[in-house]
């Protein structure tokens, strides 16, 4: 058989045929090109991806618990001394390092590039997302005599604009030599009938898997090694869309070393019982991030008997590895949670068609999912005003406005 014949019976296996049916349209070179992009599609994947989005999330039979945690703020000043101390002694050994997830669409935002280009306008003159983020990380590299290596993972669909701007902008002071950019995978999007997209390229449709994609990307990449290479020993990773990440954080780092944990993380109390935050807890005895798209409203306005929100420690991408907890994780597949989306495609007459309501079904892998491979996580509170200033929608809560306040207040308590 045929590579082509060969394509044609696997779409029909998987009930796929109106992609044999816009093959035909298709000339010789595009025709090739589809061929050659389906045959790298695990269509098995994708069929069972598809049937999940049909079941709903159960935690029933699980055992879900509250998470301990320390309060930056309740420290004793000997904790916190000896916290610091060990946090210090990491950096200024350079074996540290930090990834910043950028892959992400940004659709809510409503900017058009990659998110980490999106101006918030500070101070009269305005910052970059990412111009914020290389500050933060100049400020510690200063404090401590180093320099951080700094990995950036992009998205396929954001990749080139992403080095475009970071060299335009001469990486904002960053050395060059210690940035590393690399790209996180895909996976197709299904219609609601389990059916594929096809995108105006003429081929399959296909978005990033989520930012649990992180950790398998970091291997196929070769920086998992390049890390090892340089003697990395604890590895952070935050996102590109809050302007208070404190990603070089010594409390932090010396309270997970001082517990012997291979994973931590920094919390900050939940603002309400609906804010779009994933909540910390304990499920069959291992750490989790419950997702806010999948918490039970029950769940959420639970209360203690002191009157606080029982799972009320938001999860605020500020998490910390050790290598040896990425090599592990990066081995191991994590599950895939489906968003119901608006994506346009074209029919099989090659018809662009925009969707007013979500008609399809992507695919991500989140990055909390992997803590449930390890018994214990070190959580530290941090504070909203010192650490999670987000930039997530257009207008009203997480918004360019309340970034900037936040932004503009933490600073102005610096001088
Ligand atoms: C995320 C967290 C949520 C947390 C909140 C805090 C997940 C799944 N959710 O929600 O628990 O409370 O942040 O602000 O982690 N990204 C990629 N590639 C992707 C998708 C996302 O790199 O394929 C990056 C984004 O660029 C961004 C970060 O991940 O840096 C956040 O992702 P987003 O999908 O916007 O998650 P939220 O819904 O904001």
């Amino acid at each position: 058989m045929d590579r082509t014949q060969e394509t044609i019976e696997t779409l029909r296996k998987y009930k796929q045929e109106h992609i044999i049916r816009f093959l035909e349209k298709l000339n010789k070179e595009k025709q090739d090109n589809l061929i050659k992009q389906i045959q790298g599609i695990n269509f098995e994947q994708i069929t069972e991806l598809y049937n999940n989005t049909k079941q709903k999330i159960q935690f029933k039979e699980s055992k879900i618990e509250p998470l301990s945690y320390l309060d930056k703020s309740k420290l004793t000043k000997n904790q916190k001394e000896q916290f610091d101390k060990l946090g210090e002694e990491t950096i200024k050994a350079e074996e540290y390092a930090v990834v910043t997830m950028a892959g992400g669409q940004g659709t809510r935002l409503g900017h058009k590039g990659p998110k980490g280009t999106f101006k918030l306008d500070v101070y009269g003159k305005g910052k970059f997302l990412f111009e914020i983020l290389a500050d933060n990380l100049k400020e510690a590299n200063k404090k401590f005599g180093v320099t951080i290596p700094w990995y950036i993972m992009t998205s396929k669909e954001n990749n080139a604009e992403t080095i475009d701007f970071l060299e335009k902008n001469n990486y904002f002071g960053y050395d060059k030599n210690l940035v590393t950019i690399f790209t996180q995978s895909e996976l197709p999007l299904v219609d609601e009938q389990g059916k594929l997209l096809i995108s105006k390229d003429f081929r399959i449709k296909q978005a990033s898997d989520g930012n649990g994609g992180t950790y398998s990307s970091l291997r196929a990449s070769g920086c998992l090694a390049d890390m090892k290479k340089r003697g990395i020993k604890w590895i952070f990773i935050g996102s590109v869309d809050n302007v208070l990440l404190k990603m070089v954080d010594i409390t932090l780092l010396g309270m997970a070393k001082s517990k012997n944990v291979q994973i931590a993380s920094k919390s900050v109390a939940k603002a309400n019982p609906y804010e779009k935050v994933g909540v910390f807890c304990k499920i069959n005895g291992h750490p989790k991030v419950i997702e806010y798209t999948e918490l039970p409203t029950s769940m959420a306005e639970q209360r203690d008997k002191n009157g606080e929100l029982k799972y009320g420690e938001s999860h605020i991408m500020c998490n910390l590895y050790t290598i040896e907890a990425l090599e592990k994780i990066s081995k191991e597949p994590l599950i895939y949670h489906s968003a119901h989306k608006k994506n346009s495609y074209l029919d099989e007459d090659g018809k662009e068609i925009i969707p007013e309501e979500p008609n399809s079904y992507k695919f991500e892998a989140f990055i909390f999912d992997a803590f449930e491979f390890f018994d214990d996580i070190a959580i530290l509170r941090g504070t909203r005003e010192d650490d999670f200033a987000p930039v997530k929608n257009k207008d009203g809560v997480d918004s360019p406005k309340t970034a900037k306040e936040l932004y503009e207040k933490f600073w102005n308590r610096q001088v």
